[in-house]
């Protein structure tokens, strides 16, 4: 049995929360906004997320990696920048995961140097605990408290478990179990 820390019923009705406020902050803008997904972790989220905004908003992805297996290496690559011109416009970022803030921290920073109007947070998990210095989310689906290492619906150990359509907190079993299948796979 998985330790499960969302359902896929419970991940739909905060999708469409969000989903509402993001709304209600939309119909307020002069320009339409883009809304970013950040690659590869929020995808499952984001698409969910999009069926519940009912108002006009443009879509971009951007992809940065900084995770190896249960830890953050600390140092952020840029992999796919925004193809979007956001110049102008309310950029809302969605991030699956904002752990110790240090990815979060980069894309506000870089996307912040292509003009935006103005930058916004959206996160599905909130680990406020991890990180060093206070952090401003505007939309959270779920704040945190244990650092626990988190597995599906986008989120990954190693690239494995993104389909997994709920969120589980992962056992040392499990991430052996993991570990046994990328072994073998590698061989
Ligand atoms: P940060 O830079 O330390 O805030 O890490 C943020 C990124 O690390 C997220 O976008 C995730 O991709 C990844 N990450 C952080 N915590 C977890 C977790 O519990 N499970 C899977 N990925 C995680
Ligand atoms: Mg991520």
């Amino acid at each position: 049995m998985k330790n499960i820390v969302l359902s896929n019923e419970q991940i739909q009705s905060i999708c469409a929360r969000i989903g509402k406020e993001i709304t209600d902050l939309v119909k307020k803008e002069d320009r339409v906004p883009v809304i970013v997904g950040v690659m590869k972790g929020s995808m499952n989220f984001m698409m969910d997320l999009l069926k519940y905004v009912d108002a006009p908003v443009y879509t971009d992805y951007i992809q940065i990696s900084s995770y190896e297996g249960t830890s953050s290496t600390g140092v952020i690559r840029l992999v796919k920048d925004l193809s979007f011109d956001c110049r102008g416009r309310t950029v809302i970022i969605v991030e699956d995961i904002i752990d110790t803030g240090t990815s979060m921290k980069y894309l506000i920073k870089h996307i912040k140097s292509h003009d935006p109007a103005k930058v916004l947070v959206c996160a599905l998990f909130d680990k406020i605990n991890a990180r060093p210095e206070p952090f401003h989310t505007d939309f959270v689906g779920v704040t945190l408290e244990k650092n626990d290492f988190l597995i599906g619906y986008g989120l990954d150990y190693n690239e494995l478990g993104r389909n997994i359509p709920y969120v589980y907190s992962a056992t040392k079993e499990d991430v052996a179990e993991l570990d046994a299948i990328l072994n073998k796979d590698s061989k």
